[in-house]
């Protein structure tokens, strides 16, 4: 009765509540999202709790905010953990109680800022004499759309007068009227200065929010709050008589401000899809630093927001994401280290300077779908700035890049305000330019050229207005999943890799209502004592070799990947069947630095068979991969093989001194074994003496020389054999001591000290917080095992920290290998297949 009454009730307070949470004060308040069942009344949690209840959490179903007065402790979870120890000591019975309806509860804590991708230019101008008939076309351009921007002529990235053709190519669109009309782009930066001259007009106050300061308008406010706004105006500075003109001159412009502070993944994932039914496309020219060490992805809310857009915003067409690559490649970086660039939900945009050339900054990786035009070789991007009528001539970065690519996206919707979210991203596959400059240029399924560096090649606006207007909208989305692939092997150094396949048949696509590829992510497990030594390739049954992960040598990072998720754009329009082979290699050979290749799963995410058949993707939880260790029939077929490292560039071999580029490092080297299969495991095998195996325990403990999961069950022995005749003496010592489990109480201050930091880096592409946590159970099975029951609860939900960083998770769960033990906890998780 109750709780049916709170179904009307629930409803008629959303709509009361208006589509804003009270503001958030970090410094007076603590702030918690919790996931609940269906049929529970926030309100009554609250009270029970002794939370205030806040209200509905932005777009995602049945989340909900409540505050507290700032503490240190975890009210929630350790009103969870009570509960917990009561029900063990049958002081609480099984019977419903309020905190059962909790999935998942999250306290909030601030992160550190993203960084923006934006990089300081060269000022200087370059040189040489414009051409004389680019400038007579470029003037009467301007005068038959009747453009008086007073730096139109400046803005070489629409009409370069100085290397005609190298540009945007969008003046032909603006004449056939398409101009951004009925589309509105979201700048999720430092702010907008919606007072600027060039912007007012175009500036949407209902699609913005200053989520830094809590309050309506974006204003830029910090000295360096200039970014959003230069990013703004490529995309829809007005026509007017203020500085140049933006690719979409009347498009919407809004602005929501989450880089000027620290912000917490409750803020960010209501920012990431901020007003959805009415900001379309969204700009993002940030993410995690871009130093050649971070392996950082958007925590699990900031990932669920993100999909309920793909799959809602834009009246269920799909919000468009579109993220600036990174600027980190003069260290090595590369953009699938980064849980924002490398989703399949955005388009990752790269740079190019005017000449065509690769500027140092931009990274490359397997998840970017396209470049465009920004500084480097003397030049940059001139637009809008702060200030009411101030320009800049130096925005640059892939910060630049991101926003030229969002105006031209703009464009498109304008033609065919119906593409989703995926027809967009075909179109920039189906469009891009390849272009004359060397790089690892690869044939691909569908006849298209893939560059790790630039993608699909640069976008033309002209091109892909045109593809759009007749293009056959894809059918809905398909996924298949492959089992968790076990290897478990020691990865030899050097050029050999460790070489594991997995067979998609006809039959399981078909199954899995699959008909092609468009991305591909992989999921994967690598333990190694220096992660930036490690590379992994995927090589697909048509030959395709992704280079998901390159070496970075800043990456001191003393272990491999942990569940983390690759993604990769090149297989985009093959048909999935066949055998997908992981290479993972060890690039640094004699450093003593050595690893072990875990496990894997590739995810194929395609265009479906059957329309009427498809469903929605579930919205990604913390469980997803809790099936992690399960065994299904699918051991890794796992070779030792030296593979020829690529297919052969089509259109332009590599230099040799190139810094950045992912691919072909050493092509010489593996000439000798191109093809050639090795299948004995003998060189793989570590010198037992030279390779010391990796201890579990720290060093005064023996290692036996067997490997660490060997150690724990040895050392798991021991303790279970110690535990036995401690627990038999205080058995006997105090009679009335009933259940020998209640022990467990004495480890689980262990355990629980993880989990703040359990849920490390939700990823994006579907691996999830769960797997951690299935990972600390584990640290407890061993004890489990005398006790001999499950406990599923000692772990159950927790703070996943935003941002959690990698290094301190790492530090306490290093000693989990992947055991084969049998899942404790019943996984819910979702197997979408
Ligand atoms: C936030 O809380 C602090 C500490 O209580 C207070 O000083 C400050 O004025 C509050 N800020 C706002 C905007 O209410
Ligand atoms: C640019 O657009 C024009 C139409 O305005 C088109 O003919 C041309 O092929 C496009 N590409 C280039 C590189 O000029
Ligand atoms: C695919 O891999 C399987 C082993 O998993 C192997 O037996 C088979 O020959 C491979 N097929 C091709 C075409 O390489
Ligand atoms: C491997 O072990 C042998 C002894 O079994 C030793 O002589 C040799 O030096 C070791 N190799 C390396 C690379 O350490």
């Amino acid at each position: 009765m109750r709780i049916h009454f709170w179904g009307l009730l629930s409803a008629a307070t959303l709509a009361a509540a208006g589509k804003h949470l009270p503001p958030r004060n970090y410094s007076s308040h603590d702030y918690y999202a919790i996931h609940v069942t269906p049929s529970t009344s926030p309100s009554e949690l609250a009270a029970h709790l002794g939370l205030t209840y806040e209200g509905p959490f932005g777009s995602l179903e049945d989340h909900h905010v409540f505050k507290a007065p700032k503490h240190d402790n975890d009210i929630v979870d350790d009103a969870q953990q009570e509960l917990k120890r009561r029900r063990r000591k049958r002081e609480a019975g099984p019977e419903y109680h309020p905190l059962d309806s909790i999935h998942f509860t999250q306290k909030q804590k601030l992160k550190a800022r993203h960084w923006k991708r934006s990089v300081i230019p060269e000022r200087q101008e370059r040189a040489g004499p414009p051409v004389t008939d680019a400038i007579r076309a470029q003037r009467e351009v301007a005068n038959k759309l009747d453009i008086k921007d007073p730096i139109f002529e400046e803005q070489w990235h629409i009409f370069n007068v100085k290397t005609p053709g190298n540009d945007i190519n969008v003046t032909g669109v603006w004449m056939q009227g398409f101009t951004g009309k009925g589309v509105t782009a979201c700048v999720v930066d430092d702010g907008l200065d919606y007072m600027s001259n060039d912007l007012k007009d175009n500036f949407f106050a209902e699609g913005s929010y200053d989520y830094n300061d809590h309050e309506d308008l974006p204003t830029p406010k910090l000295s360096d709050d200039r970014h959003g706004t230069r990013c703004a105006g490529e995309i829809a500075a007005g026509r007017n008589d203020a500085c140049g003109v933006g690719l979409a001159y009347d498009a919407k412009i809004s602005g929501v401000r989450i880089l000027s502070g620290e912000i917490t993944d409750l803020d960010e994932a209501l920012a990431i899809n901020y007003e959805m039914q009415k900001n379309d496309i969204y700009s993002c020219s940030w993410g995690p630093p871009d130093d050649g060490k971070t392996m950082q992805a958007p925590g699990i809310l900031i990932e669920k927001a993100m999909v309920t857009a793909t799959q809602q915003g834009r009246g269920g067409k799909g919000s468009i994401y579109v993220f600036a690559a990174g600027n980190g490649a003069v260290s090595d970086d590369n953009c699938n280290f980064d849980g924002y660039t490398n989703s399949i939900y955005s388009i990752t945009v790269g740079a190019i300077d005017h000449n065509n050339g690769h500027p140092y900054y931009s990274e490359a990786c397997s998840a970017q779908l396209v470049v465009t035009y920004s500084s480097g070789d003397n030049d940059a991007i001139h637009t809008t700035d702060v200030g009411a009528n101030k320009c800049t001539s130096v925005h640059g970065g892939t910060s630049a890049a991101g926003p030229i690519g969002v105006g031209v996206f703009a464009l498109v919707l304008e033609a065919r305000p119906e593409l989703t979210w995926r027809d967009m991203q075909w179109l920039v596959v189906m469009t891009a330019t390849p272009f004359d400059t060397p790089s690892d240029w690869t044939k691909t399924a569908l006849d298209r050229q893939y560059s790790h560096q630039f993608g699909y090649g640069k976008l033309d606006a002209w091109a892909i207005v045109e593809k759009a207007k007749d293009w056959k909208l894809v059918k809905p989305q398909a996924w298949f999943y492959s089992p968790w692939m076990h290897v478990k092997k020691q990865i030899p150094e050097g050029k050999q890799g460790l070489a594991s396949i997995f067979q998609v048949t006809e039959d399981m696509l078909k199954k899995a209502n699959f008909e092609r590829v468009e991305h591909i992510t992989l999921t994967m497990n690598v333990e190694h004592q220096r992660r930036g030594d490690l590379s992994v390739e995927l090589r697909s049954p048509s030959g395709m070799v992704s280079h998901l992960s390159t070496a970075r040598r800043n990456d001191e990072a003393p272990y491999g990947y942990i569940d983390w998720t690759f993604m990769s754009v090149a297989h985009w329009g093959e048909p999935g069947i066949g055998n997908w082979t992981v290479v993972v290699k060890d690039t640094k050979p004699g450093n003593l630095k050595t690893g072990v290749f875990t496990d894997w799963r590739l995810r194929l995410w395609g265009e479906c068979i059957d329309a009427s058949k498809a469903k929605p993707r579930p919205i990604p939880t913390e469980h997803d991969d809790d099936d992690h260790d399960k065994i299904d029939g699918h051991p890794a077929h796992t070779t030792n093989v030296a593979l020829p490292s690529s297919t052969a560039p089509t259109m332009t071999s590599l230099p040799d001194d190139h810094i950045d580029r992912p691919v072909n490092q050493k092509p010489s080297q593996t000439k000798a074994n191109g093809g050639v299969q090795e299948t004995s495991l003998a060189t793989a095998a570590p010198n037992a003496t030279a390779v010391p195996a990796e201890n579990f325990l720290p060093s005064p403990f023996p290692s036996f020389g067997v490997s660490k999961r060997t150690q724990i069950w040895i050392y798991g022995a021991l303790a279970l054999i110690f535990v036995f005749i401690a627990g038999l003496g205080t058995y006997l010592f105090i009679a009335r001591r009933k259940r020998i489990k209640d022990s467990r109480d004495a480890y689980e201050f262990e355990v629980l000290d993880g989990d703040e930091d359990r849920a490390d880096a939700g990823l994006l592409s579907g691996a999830g917080a769960g797997s951690r946590e299935k990972r600390a159970k584990r640290g407890g099975e061993l004890y489990d095992a005398f006790a001999g029951e499950s406990d599923e609860d000692v772990l159950s939900d927790g703070d996943e920290g935003p941002y959690r960083d990698q290094e301190r998770y790492n530090e306490k769960y290093t000693m989990d290998d992947g055991s084969d033990a049998e899942n404790s906890g019943g996984s819910s998780a979702g197997k979408r297949q």
